[in-house]
């Protein structure tokens, strides 16, 4: 969990737009529910983060625990050689989706601003190098399974992505690593019919993991 930085920074920028008040001004006259999860500055002054209703005015560390009793058993791991702006969105479907962790391979330092916070409630893993990387997923017991529409790959439309899985992503220019692809299970594509050679890697990281979401999670404790 990256959560070396508490205080507000520039993924916050669009709280304010939404949230709720002050607990007094929103249930005027009802005392405030004696639950520790609740964070007595939010119920002072409102709670204007990028959270679902159901965890209005709860400290971050509640959230976190929270969303760790149900995290699923797969993994995103994005190679990161070349510093990507498109880890945010990465990082803020995979918070949605309740993935376990999100690996950063490479370099540490990525844009957060498409993340809108999310980061925050993120289990987040640092690799140096994409065989660092294997060797966590093979003591974690996961298959890794790289996404790309290079040539060999399977169609992910088909594919049966593995339960205990970790989905490893490439770069806007070169792509999955050859190295990453060599060491992965399999290599599954996302059918194109335009003229485009690929789709942004933020995207393609949201479309491959609603197809382990369509194969594996459990539907009814969605949102
Ligand atoms: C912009 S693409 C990489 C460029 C691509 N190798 C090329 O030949 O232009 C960045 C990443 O997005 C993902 N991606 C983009 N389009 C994809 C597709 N059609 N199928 C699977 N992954 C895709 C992959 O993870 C890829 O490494």
């Amino acid at each position: 969990m990256d959560s070396s930085n508490s205080a507000p920074g520039p993924t916050e920028w669009n709280e304010g737009r939404h949230g709720v008040g002050p607990w007094a001004e929103e249930h005027p006259g009802e005392p405030v529910p004696d639950d520790a999860r609740l964070d007595p500055e939010l119920l002072a002054s409102g709670d204007r983060r990028n959270v679902v209703d159901a965890y209005r005015y709860w400290r971050r560390e509640a959230i976190v625990a929270d969303i760790d009793t149900r995290r699923h058993p797969l993994h995103v791991a994005i190679e990161n050689f070349e510093n990507d702006a498109n880890i945010g969105t990465v990082v803020r479907t995979a918070n949605a989706f309740a993935v376990d962790t999100v690996h950063i391979v490479g370099r540490r330092r990525w844009n957060r601003r498409g993340a809108m916070v999310t980061d925050r409630y993120q289990h987040l893993m640092h690799h140096d190098t994409v065989a660092d990387l294997m060797d966590w997923a093979a003591g974690a017991d996961l298959t890794v399974v790289a996404v790309d529409n290079t040539p060999g790959s399977v169609p992910l439309e088909t594919a049966e992505l593995p339960r205990r899985c970790l989905l490893l992503f490439g770069q806007e220019g070169p792509g999955v690593t050859e190295s990453a692809r060599q060491a992965a299970r399999m290599t599954c594509s996302i059918a194109q019919f335009g003229s485009t050679r690929s789709i942004n890697v933020g995207v393609a990281a949201g479309i491959a993991m609603h197809a382990w979401v369509r194969r594996h999670a459990d539907l009814s404790a969605a949102w």
